[in-house]
């Protein structure tokens, strides 16, 4: 049988450090409302001038570099992002010939702080069909850019960055399970009010910013968390006893508790960058499994449940091993 294979992983964070206490002087908030209520302490951000391809290129480097492959190598290149540099080109387009990869499919996945999962997923489906060897799948968000800074009840929440990997097929675990889910009923919960074929050229649209109903949002995202782990490890037949690494999307430190306790799992099997890196959507959870491997923590043949939530709502989860 043949498996997906994480090869490699790596991740890029804008230079700029934006604390809790920078926050303190933009908006009515405190130090310690963000922390006790969201696990953040600090979230890059982007220069002004700095886009999602240019966060992707940066990860994907390293990932390269981490796979020991060759741009040529790749022959499929997804990208999962809700703040894509153009309406088109696709971003997956940009950062194939930003980085010389041959002619392949270029896929950009859109499923808000879901979008990696999905694009991992489905990388996994074409390299098990026989149809791609070796992928670059990346999350990466711009969503400074999506936020409005004055509305304290958004802009504590987020953070910019690009997370990477390289998938290759293997006769060896390899991703043994995945899940996604979506339920557009919720889709007022959390949305960015303007696109392409909605209001882009009506006056006043670019004071547009993500709207979201946060406690709302919380609820559902406990309850959805926490039948996704459950639900993947079902179609596994694997016990939760035998995770060793929980990798959250990092939305909020209590939303990641819940999830935990949930599966049985002490926070000292949780991958926590909540506290660095805000809720960087799509990025969150590739560049939670970089810090993770590359601090000596994930090891291979471990066994690691990776999870996300997003607008939409959507979901998803990937069982792997290392
Ligand atoms: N600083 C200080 N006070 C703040 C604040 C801030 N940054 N943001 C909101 N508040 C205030 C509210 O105005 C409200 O005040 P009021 O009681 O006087 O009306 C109070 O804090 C409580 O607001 P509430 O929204 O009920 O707080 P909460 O405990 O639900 O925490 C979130 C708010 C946003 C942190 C929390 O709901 C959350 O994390 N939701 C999920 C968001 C998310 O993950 N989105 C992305 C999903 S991928």
């Amino acid at each position: 049988m043949t498996y997906t294979k994480i090869v490699g992983t790596g991740r890029y964070l804008p230079e700029r450090i934006l604390t809790n206490f920078d926050l303190e002087k933009m908006v009515d908030t405190t130090d310690e409302w963000i922390r006790t209520r969201t696990g953040v302490e600090r979230r890059h951000v982007v220069a002004a001038e700095q886009t999602t391809s240019d966060m992707c290129v940066e990860a994907a480097k390293i990932a390269i570099d981490d796979a020991g492959i060759k741009v040529t190598d790749i022959d499929m290149v997804l990208v999962g992002t809700t703040s894509p540099d153009l309406i088109f080109p696709n971003c997956a387009t940009l950062v194939q010939h930003r980085l010389g990869i041959p002619a392949c499919p270029a896929i950009g996945m859109e499923a808000a702080c879901t979008s990696f999962i999905y694009a991992l997923t489905t990388a996994d489906k074409f390299i098990k069909a026989g149809e791609a060897k070796c992928a670059l799948v990346i999350g990466a968000e711009c969503i400074s850019k999506l936020v409005d800074w004055t509305d304290r009840n958004t802009c504590v929440l987020f953070g910019d960055g690009a997370g990477a990997v390289i998938v290759r097929p293997s006769e060896e675990p390899g991703i043994v399970a995945t899940h996604l889910g979506a339920d557009g009923q919720y889709k007022d919960l959390l949305y960015y009010p303007v696109g392409a074929s909605k209001d882009l050229h009506k006056a006043g649209t670019d004071q547009a910013s993500i709207m979201m109903t946060g406690n709302e949002v919380f609820k559902v995202a406990v309850k959805t968390l926490g039948n996704v782990a459950t639900e993947v490890l079902a179609k596994a037949g694997i016990h939760q006893d035998e995770l060793d690494w929980l990798v959250p999307h990092q939305a909020n430190i209590r939303i990641i508790q819940a999830t935990a306790k949930r599966l049985d799992l002490p926070l000292e099997k949780v991958i926590l960058t909540v506290q660095d890196h805000g809720n960087t959507s799509a990025a969150s959870v590739p560049m939670a499994l970089d810090v993770g491997r590359r601090d000596g923590r994930i090891k291979p043949g471990q066994l690691v449940l990776m999870e996300a939530f997003g607008g939409g709502f959507t979901w998803g989860s990937v069982l792997l091993r290392m």
